[in-house]
């Protein structure tokens, strides 16, 4: 099974402000041209389930809509979450560790994951777990916010498969992740 994340990043790696609010990439991607979605489309339809962590379902929760469609979603929490009766029945939520959720869903024939939330991607990050990162820098600096990255046990090193300059000025580097055996 593969696992990737999907995500954009103020030039100085933040994902949120520190109140979790994207007003800055909203006010970035409404410069934006409509049919504009950096991939995200085509990401999205080779993904078999979204895990999160639970501060990025509830901002999610404050959009006009559920945006995944059908996708299933699995939030992670050490609480158990009652999910709104409007959401998909394809949500639900787990408290597993990330090696035992990733060996339960390879066990289950999933293929390919989609890991979102910044505490959520650290601690899949931290367990060697993530294959594949898509990071879309936006050109701004917020100086203090929700961090991408956090500490890890041992140096991650990466190998960058392409980087792509949109006329936005949003630039979209992929890594993927070097195992010990490559
Ligand atoms: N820029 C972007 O593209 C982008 C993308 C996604 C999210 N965001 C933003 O990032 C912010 C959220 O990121 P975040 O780093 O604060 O948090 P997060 O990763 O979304 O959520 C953290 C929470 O997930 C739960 N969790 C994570 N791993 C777990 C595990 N293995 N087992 C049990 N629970 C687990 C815990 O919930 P409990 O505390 O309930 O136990 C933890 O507090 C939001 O503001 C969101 O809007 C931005």
């Amino acid at each position: 099974m593969k696992a990737s994340v999907f995500i954009a990043m103020s030039l100085d790696g933040f994902i949120a402000r520190p109140n979790g609010e994207l007003d800055w990439l909203d006010a970035a991607n409404a410069k934006v041209s409509k049919d504009e979605d950096f991939g995200y489309h085509a990401f999205i339809k080779t993904v078999d389930v979204l895990v999160m962590g639970r501060k990025t379902y509830e901002y999610v929760l404050t959009c006009d809509e559920w945006p995944y469609k059908d996708v299933p979603v699995i939030v992670l929490s050490r609480q158990p979450i009652t999910f709104p009766a409007n959401l998909p029945k394809t949500i639900t939520c787990s408290s597993e560790e990330p090696p035992d959720l990733c060996n339960r869903l390879s066990q289950e024939g999933i293929q390919h994951i989609y890991v979102d939330g910044g505490i959520t991607i650290q601690r899949f990050l931290a367990h060697g777990l993530i294959n594949n990162l898509t990071i879309t820098l936006i050109p701004t600096i917020l100086g203090e916010g929700t961090p991408l990255f956090g500490s890890v046990p041992q140096d991650i090193l990466l190998q960058c498969l392409s980087s792509y300059t949109f006329k936005s000025g949003f630039t979209q580097i992929k890594y993927t992740v070097l195992t010990e055996d490559i």
